[in-house]
């Protein structure tokens, strides 16, 4: 098992290039399985989530080449299982279950474990599944498997009780390839959600609305290959705004999502940041001192709970006391514990938490329970007095690519090794 060692840093100079986004590029992976021909994705960074996901798509029967270095897949699924394999990659993440759409579409059958993915709450997968039957699906669930059968998808109308980013993907897809028109109501209107819209369109899908709360496709009969290089990603880039503004320093980010950054960046601005937005990157100014403010996570364009974790860091050495309110997950909030070990001032009241910012963090050993939680901990690292050692990095390296190198070429002081014997021997037990 390894750790990152991260010891106080900054001021932070340089220019760091943002990849591709996890959230947009995992739902189009899966969108490649509703047609039987080759399907090319560019900007696909090597995020461990991303290679459990192709080996998921293997399984299903689908050719799956991945150029790491061109951060580029090809994917064919020409022929294709109803499902089988795979089960332990399912396991680690949520994403796995955005398949069970597209089988169902192609197939008519289709057995997919339910999902896995970060332990930020209860994630039930009710919509996706009632979603699903409305459009004339019979889904029955045991032993850990979604099984679902249709003669033919039947375009109907959805109204979700949540706008579920996962749910609004999986009926999306159906969608593309079901008889009539389905329209989705009070879907959600993520980026991702357009990104995923956009290669579906440029494979011949009919869709409307993506990006709004109501979204109506009109199935075709069959889609056919196309090209897509995947959005930016919005939370990888807000992660290095807040390692810029908490460390201080001078950095531009290139290859930022600028369209879909507004409450990121109005937050920054109240913590005390100064940025300049180029086009498709950004110029940050910082000194380091943050200035207290509040956040509310709420579907976008509200703030988005992916970031979170990462601005409760920055709240912790705030100039006073800010309140973060989490709206979306029932249990995001298990890095508060980590950054009160490191000296921060959290106290939390189910989906609240109160954070009184202190002078200064200190580094110890502290935990990565989750992947914007352990994200959180870097940046938290980054500004503590002397060393921190953050361990289960694999929850971070489900979400970022080449995180420590990135830093490090802005001046961090943060490099992974080998967690010694006695930790991984404690940790095993
Ligand atoms: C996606 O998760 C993202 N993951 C999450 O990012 C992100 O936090 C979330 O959307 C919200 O933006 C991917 O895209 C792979 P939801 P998803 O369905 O689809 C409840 C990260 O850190 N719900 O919008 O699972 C659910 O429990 C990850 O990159 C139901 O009740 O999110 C949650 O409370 C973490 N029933 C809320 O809705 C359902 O059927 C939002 O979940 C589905 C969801």
């Amino acid at each position: 098992m390894s750790e990152l060692i991260v010891r106080k840093s900054g001021p932070l100079f340089g220019t760091v290039l943002i990849g591709g986004s996890k959230n947009a590029v995992l739902p189009i992976l899966c969108a490649c399985l509703l047609t039987q021909e080759r399907c090319e994705i560019r900007q696909v960074p090597p995020f461990a989530d991303v290679l459990a996901l192709l080996g998921i798509l293997r399984a299903l029967g689908a050719d799956v080449e991945y150029d790491e270095k061109k951060q580029m897949v090809h994917i064919q699924a020409r022929r294709m299982k109803m499902g089988g394999g795979g089960e332990e990659l399912a396991g680690r993440l949520r994403a796995s279950f955005l398949v069970l759409g597209p089988i169902l579409a192609r197939k008519g059958r289709a057995q997919v474990p339910l999902p896995g993915g970060c332990p930020i709450g209860t994630r039930p997968v009710d919509l996706h599944l009632k979603g699903l039957t409305a459009l004339g699906a019979r889904i029955r669930v045991d032993h850990g498997m979604a099984k679902g059968r249709c003669r033919i998808l039947r375009g109907t109308e959805v109204y979700l009780d949540l706008p579920s980013v996962g749910a609004t993907e999986n009926l999306l897809m159906a969608a593309t390839l079901a008889q009539g028109v389905t329209v989705i109501e009070n879907a959600a209107a993520e980026p991702e959600i357009v990104d995923l819209a956009a290669f579906l369109k440029k494979m011949g899908a009919k869709i409307q609305g993506a990006g709004t709360p109501k979204i109506t496709i009109t199935g075709v009969d069959s889609l056919h290959g196309a090209r897509h290089s995947v959005m930016s990603d919005r939370v990888e880039t807000g992660t290095f705004l807040a390692a810029v503004a908490i460390t201080g320093g001078d950095v531009v980010l290139k290859n930022t999502p600028n369209d879909h950054l507004a409450a990121i960046l109005a937050k920054l601005r109240e913590a005390g940041a100064v940025i300049e937005e180029g086009v498709g990157s950004l110029h940050i100014k910082a000194t380091g001192e943050i200035l207290p403010f509040d956040v509310k996570t709420m579907p976008y364009p509200g703030f988005p709970t992916d970031l979170q974790a990462v601005f409760m860091a920055l709240a912790a050495v705030a100039k006073g006391t800010s309140v973060i309110t989490e709206t979306l997950f029932e249990n995001r909030f298990l890095q508060a514990a980590q950054l009160n070990r490191m000296g921060a001032g959290i106290k939390t009241d189910g989906r609240v938490a109160v954070v009184e910012g202190v002078r200064h963090l200190t580094g110890t050993a502290v935990t990565a329970t989750d992947l914007r939680a352990g994200a959180a901990l870097v940046v938290a690292a980054l500004a503590a007095e002397g060393e921190t050692q953050i361990s289960h990095i694999s929850h971070i390296d489900r979400g970022y690519d080449h995180l420590e190198e990135k830093l490090q070429g802005l001046g961090a002081e943060i490099f992974r090794q080998e967690e010694p014997a006695r930790e991984a021997m404690a940790a095993a037990h």
